[in-house]
């Protein structure tokens, strides 16, 4: 690429938005529910979200600092994962307001906890989907030069998934009639999974 535009991202990116997360997005989102030792209910959306395993399924998301999720993760080791989508897009993005530990974000985001089967921690009752996780590993990042970062990756383990009836189309879970959200970049993009953005492509055979 001759005209490509380059930068180091530790001399900054020289632009008017940072593109880092623009470019990798749109991200799904960990909308995670998680309780306090002392039980005050917590909902707080994480786009620095993915899976990352089948068996078991393990799940993971960054804290960008030493946030409420976390500390509620490191003291009861469960939390809950519920699909953001979009009827429930205002209600997620209330449920990041920076508020104090008391605070119940379900109440803040005008949402109902429902109990979960195998957790301690609710989910969330109108989201379609949630998987009730245990933490397996929390890793405290590092940069190049091995220094700690003021971020920590949460990993867990799935054991247990809920899925909404009218998401099973014959048995088949219908990713494209979900109208999952997920982040782009910039303050304030969104994309909105829909049926025509789908297309299929199977994996080709070796020779
Ligand atoms: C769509 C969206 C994605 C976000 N992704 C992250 C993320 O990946 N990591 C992070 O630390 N904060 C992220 N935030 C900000 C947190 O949600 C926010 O700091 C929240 O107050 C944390 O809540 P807690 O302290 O209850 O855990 C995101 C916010 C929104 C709206």
């Amino acid at each position: 690429m001759d005209n490509d535009y380059f930068y180091e991202p530790a001399l900054g990116h020289g632009l008017p938005h940072d593109p880092f997360n623009a470019i990798v997005g749109p991200r799904p989102i960990g909308w995670i529910s998680t309780r306090a030792a002392d039980g005050v209910l917590n909902l707080a959306p994480y786009s620095f979200f993915n899976a990352f395993n089948y068996t078991p399924p393990l799940i993971g998301f960054a804290s960008l600092g030493r946030k409420d999720t976390l500390r509620n993760i490191e003291e009861t080791g469960e939390f809950v994962w519920n699909l953001a989508t979009r009827p429930l897009a205002e209600a997620m993005n209330a449920s990041c307001a920076a508020a104090p530990p008391e605070v119940d974000e379900f109440q803040l985001a005008g949402l109902t906890p429902a109990r979960s089967n195998i957790v301690g921690v609710p989910r969330v009752a109108q989201s379609p989907v949630a998987f009730e996780c245990r933490r397996t590993q929390i890793i405290r990042l590092q940069g190049a030069s091995g220094a700690d970062t003021n971020s920590w990756l949460i990993l867990g383990e799935v054991v247990g998934v809920h899925i909404a009836q009218e998401l099973l189309r014959d048995g088949i879970y219908d990713t494209a009639g979900s109208r999952t959200i997920l982040r782009g970049g910039g303050p304030a993009d969104y994309f909105e999974i829909q049926p025509d953005s789908l297309f299929r492509m199977t994996r080709p055979s070796y020779p």
